[in-house]
């Protein structure tokens, strides 16, 4: 834990160096780069010597602020699985009592428990250190300063879409907790900066059926396209069978996102704008494969295209973006969990279609979805 948790904490300490003024007149070290990452130890300190029971974390207030300064994905190896979702009650020693922390509530319960750790113990008279920690706790600090601890809290409040205010009602804090880092989940925006908003990964939803199999289509499609063409990067998509499934698992995202995703990696050329309704049309040849010969594609024919492009998968083997060598990986797969995923997806296009009834899309119709599903509204399930 202590490995991965450094690893984080180098990152936001490399940022704070860039941006912070001078530290808070509180510090209790000099300010030094890992004062911010070990205030979160002293955290960490008050949420382990709190918890009475390990299988409940999240009933102790104290691993509320250890939960944002180390973000899920550090601090829930460190527990038990399945814990039960955020208890109210130890939401209220932080809320006061309401449904929303407030960033300043915050920033207040993250000093205030670090100030009870900090008079629990008594000073080194030669040294200025704090002793008598229980279980040999590090020595507690407060962070270089409360943006700090307010760069923690908007990474939260960004992902569950409260830059207006900052404030964090109960149930999107526990929503945070438990899918932040689920594959596919994706939050409300990916910081409160527009700035960085614009430079950021897409964040692609999938439904859990997934199984990363989209992922693996997408990177089968990158390599198909590059080696598509003698005058790299490509042009166009639709005329691969690996960025047609890929588009089609996408649903819900966009095709134009997928489009983005290619040009950034240098597999695409598309010129400007960047959209699918740019896009060359599907090609006959990959409509008629998909199709087996027959005027539509059927819910069926799309479960074995989908399976049987995850069978026998290809990668990349050298050369520049665009004019790479395809290998065969010599497996196959990740497959998703079920069929149900391709048959969710292909719901989809039928709504969009307007094919519910049958499930069989003729080549206009598909083509259609390919190029304007981005920008053209319609529905998006059958049912
Ligand atoms: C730990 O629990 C005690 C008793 O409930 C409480 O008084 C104290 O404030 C807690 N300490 C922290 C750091 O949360
Ligand atoms: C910690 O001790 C200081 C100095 O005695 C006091 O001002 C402060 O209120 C105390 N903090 C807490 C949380 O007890
Ligand atoms: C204070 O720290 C010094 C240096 O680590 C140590 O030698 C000394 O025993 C400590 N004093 C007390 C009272 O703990
Ligand atoms: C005591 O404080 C000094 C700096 O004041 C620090 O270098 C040293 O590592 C601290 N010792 C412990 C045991 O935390
Ligand atoms: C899901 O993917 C993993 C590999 O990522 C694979 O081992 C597993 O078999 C896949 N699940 C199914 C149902 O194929």
């Amino acid at each position: 834990m202590l490995f991965s948790f450094a690893l984080c904490a180098v990152t936001a300490s490399a940022a704070l160096a860039l941006t912070l003024p001078s530290a808070s007149p509180n510090t209790l070290v000099a300010r030094d780069p890992g004062q911010d990452s070990r205030s979160c130890l002293s955290i960490r300190s008050a949420c382990d010597t709190n918890t009475t029971d390990p299988t409940n974390v999240f009933a102790t207030p104290a691993c509320i602020a250890l939960v944002v300064c180390e973000t899920p994905k550090y601090f829930i190896p460190d527990f038990p699985p399945n814990q039960p979702r955020l208890p109210r009650s130890a939401w209220n020693v932080v809320s006061g009592g309401s449904d929303v922390v407030t960033q300043q509530q915050f920033i207040d319960f993250y000093y205030g428990t670090i100030a009870s750790l900090i008079n629990s113990t008594s000073t080194n008279s030669t040294t200025g250190n704090s002793t008598n920690l229980p279980n040999g706790n590090p020595v507690p600090v407060y962070p270089t300063s409360a943006q700090t601890v307010i760069n923690w809290w908007q990474a939260v409040v960004a992902w569950t879409g409260n830059c207006a205010t900052s404030g964090i009602a109960y149930n999107n804090f526990a929503d945070w907790i438990q899918y932040v880092d689920k594959p596919g989940v994706c939050g409300a925006v990916a910081s409160c900066d527009p700035n960085v908003n614009a430079n950021a990964p897409p964040c692609v939803p999938q439904r859990a059926t997934d199984n990363g199999s989209c992922a693996e289509m997408v990177s089968q499609c990158a390599v198909s396209i590059g080696a598509s063409t003698t005058t790299a990067p490509a042009t166009s998509i639709f005329t691969q069978k690996y960025c047609v499934l890929s588009s089609f698992c996408y649903s819900q995202s966009t095709v134009d996102v997928l489009i983005k995703q290619l040009v950034k990696m240098d597999y695409l050329y598309t010129g400007q704008p960047v959209l699918s309704a740019n896009q060359p049309r599907l090609s006959q040849a990959v409509f008629n494969d998909l199709a087996r010969g027959k005027s539509y594609v059927s819910q069926q024919d799309m479960i074995d295209a989908y399976y049987g492009a995850l069978t026998n998968t290809i990668k990349s083997c050298g050369g520049p973006p665009g004019a790479e060598t395809v290998c065969p990986t010599g497996t196959s797969g990740p497959f998703p969990t079920d069929a149900s995923y391709v048959i969710d997806f292909w719901n989809t296009v039928s709504a969009w279609t307007g094919f519910c009834s049958t499930r069989n899309i003729p080549y206009q119709n598909l083509a259609d979805y390919l190029q304007y599903s981005s920008t053209v509204k319609a529905p998006t399930s059958c049912s």
